[in-house]
């Protein structure tokens, strides 16, 4: 069973948080990470004029972008994107708006799903942006899946990760790394959304 991480990242974090969920999902037999950026919004001079951004879409050229083929082909799903403004990234929330002839035929009914974000600051975001991004997968028929307390590092965090999904405080320069909890949480999520696609599917 395909596990579809499908995310936005402008900087990189998200993409590194995409691959660590990736990992999580490896480890689970019979299912297969298949990690998909959705395509940029941000005009290529604007990219071009900061260094920042630059590097951060050089890191990921080598990811493919997400193809209606992606969609149908998953047993499971993982959003990932930047808070913006508290909410999801216009980039993720483009491609999702274009899924309709998908919703109409009922491809995600009974599918689970979940959220993964970054955000700048530590009270920025992160569990606005993990739960209004949850409302257009319930229309889209998805089960929502998210983090159990069974997973020790939400009380040991001091970065990001949540029982909404996985989360990772970037800093306000976007250069925080990925801690340790932050990462064991990804992992978590990646394992627990495959075992959980896995006994759907049957
Ligand atoms: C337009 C804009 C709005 C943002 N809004 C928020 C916000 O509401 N809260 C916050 O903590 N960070 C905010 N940020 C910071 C991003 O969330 C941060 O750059 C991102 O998590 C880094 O992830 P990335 O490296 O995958 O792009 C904002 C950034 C931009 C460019």
């Amino acid at each position: 069973m395909k596990v579809l991480i499908v995310y936005y990242s402008t900087y990189g974090n998200v993409y590194r948080m995409a691959e660590l969920i990736a990992e999580g999902v490896s480890h689970v037999s019979g299912a297969e990470p298949v990690v998909r950026r959705v395509p940029e919004l941000i005009p290529d001079a604007t990219i071009e004029a900061r260094p920042d951004m630059k590097a951060g879409r050089d890191m990921q050229k080598h990811v493919p972008l997400v193809t209606v083929e992606d969609f149908k082909e998953a047993g499971a799903f993982a959003f990932g994107t930047p808070t913006r403004f508290g909410n999801c990234s216009a980039q993720l929330k483009n491609r999702i708006d274009q899924l309709t002839s998908l919703w109409l035929n009922g491809e995600f009914e009974g599918k689970p799903a979940g959220v993964f974000v970054s955000t700048g600051s530590m009270h920025g975001g992160q569990e606005t942006t993990a739960l209004t991004l949850m409302a257009p997968l319930l229309h889209l028929g998805m089960v929502i899946v998210g983090l159990p307390y069974s997973n020790q590092e939400l009380f040991t965090t001091t970065g990001g990760g949540s029982p909404y999904g996985p989360g990772h405080l970037a800093g306000g320069d976007n250069k925080r790394d990925i801690d340790e909890n932050e990462a064991a949480l990804c992992r978590a999520f990646g394992k627990r959304l495959a075992e959980i696609g896995l006994k759907l599917k049957k």
